[in-house]
């Protein structure tokens, strides 16, 4: 059985005058994913998600979400999606209650009861009654997951949530995610250009570069690809010469500890007996988990170095 999309983009593209800030994107987002959409600054996140949500019209392309065509029926498709697209604008002087109270009016009004509910979720019940302008960045994030929670949604999408946010707000949004998919049922998106932060709380993900697809797919499929053993033996530098000698192992060094050494699994028993047998001390071979920001320099790593066209022109090429 192929699992239902939730979001199904096809060659989605959006054209600003001559740049291209998204390219062909397909992407896929099944019921349940917790999804990650990756990309450096300006790589065409936000407006990608601007076109899923009707708010910028694509260049070509189509979107579908729940089921439904975005060009023919837009309401229908958007009815039961919540979302935050870059920083959320509220009422400053007005209570974050108030502030969703006035949001929620504007779409045909929620029961005071669900507005609550939904304060609670976001852990925000006992500051709801404070005017916005005293809430923390985090607190405002939150807020924003608020308001995303408002049409009782099957599916949000969340441009950036922890930009900006310090490490203990960062895991309270990490958190508030995992409740929504868990607790509530939720399909979630959520943009990010750091890495690491996806790796923790995503199943799939897409990872884009000048609007471009790099990837799409599990995250195991795209972190587990390439081994790297951290190897720490006594005698260091004759380890290292021993195993540079096999043209089949690349080993490189790391301070004075440690070597690197990229491996097969099948070579890893292999090494360690040529090193015991060669009387060495090891003391830990350990297969290191390669982290997206290693995966994203791996990706990209093949293309020319990263010169905007315009800094070409300066430099003439
Ligand atoms: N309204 C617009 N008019 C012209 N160019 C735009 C417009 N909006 C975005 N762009 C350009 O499209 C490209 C992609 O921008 P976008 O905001 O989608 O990137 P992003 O991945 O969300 O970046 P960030 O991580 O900084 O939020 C950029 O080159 C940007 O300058
Ligand atoms: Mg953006």
């Amino acid at each position: 059985m192929t699992a239902e999309l939730v979001l199904q983009t096809e060659a989605l593209t959006k054209k600003y005058r001559r740049r291209l800030a998204v390219d062909q994107l397909s992407l896929a987002v099944e019921r349940g994913d917790v999804f990650g959409f990756l990309g450096q600054n300006g790589a065409g996140k936000s407006t990608t998600i601007r076109m899923v949500l009707g708010l910028v019209r694509p260049t070509s392309g189509r979107v579908r979400l729940l089921g439904h065509d975005m060009r023919r029926d837009a309401r229908r498709a958007l009815r039961r999606v919540g979302a935050i697209v870059e920083a959320p604008a509220f009422y400053e002087h007005f209570s974050g209650r108030e502030n969703l109270r006035m949001l929620a009016a504007m779409s045909g009004g929620a029961e005071r009861g669900y507005i609550d509910e939904v304060l609670g979720i976001v852990g925000l019940r006992e500051r709801a009654g404070d005017p916005v302008r005293v809430y923390s960045h985090g607190m405002r994030q939150r807020l924003g997951i608020a308001q995303a929670l408002l049409p009782d949604p099957e599916f949000i999408i969340l441009d950036e949530p922890t930009d900006g946010l310090d490490p203990q707000g960062i895991r309270e949004v990490r958190d508030l995610i995992r409740r929504l998919r868990d607790e509530m049922g939720l399909t979630v998106l959520l943009s990010s250009h750091l890495l690491h932060e996806v790796e923790q709380i995503c199943n799939r993900v897409a990872i884009i570069d000048y609007g471009r697809l790099l990837y799409q797919g599990t995250l195991e499929n795209l972190v587990t690809k390439d081994k790297t053993v951290k190897l720490t033996v006594d005698r260091l530098e004759e380890a290292f010469d021993l195993l540079s000698s096999d043209p089949a192992l690349a080993v490189s060094r790391n301070g004075l500890q440690s070597l690197y050494v990229k491996m097969s699994d099948e070579q890893i028993p292999q090494v360690n007996r040529l090193l015991v047998e060669r009387g060495f001390c090891v003391a830990e071979l350990s297969p290191q988990r390669e982290t997206l920001e290693q995966v994203f320099l791996r990706l990209t790593g093949a293309k020319a170095p990263r010169v905007s066209p315009i800094t070409k022109r300066f430099i003439g090429n």
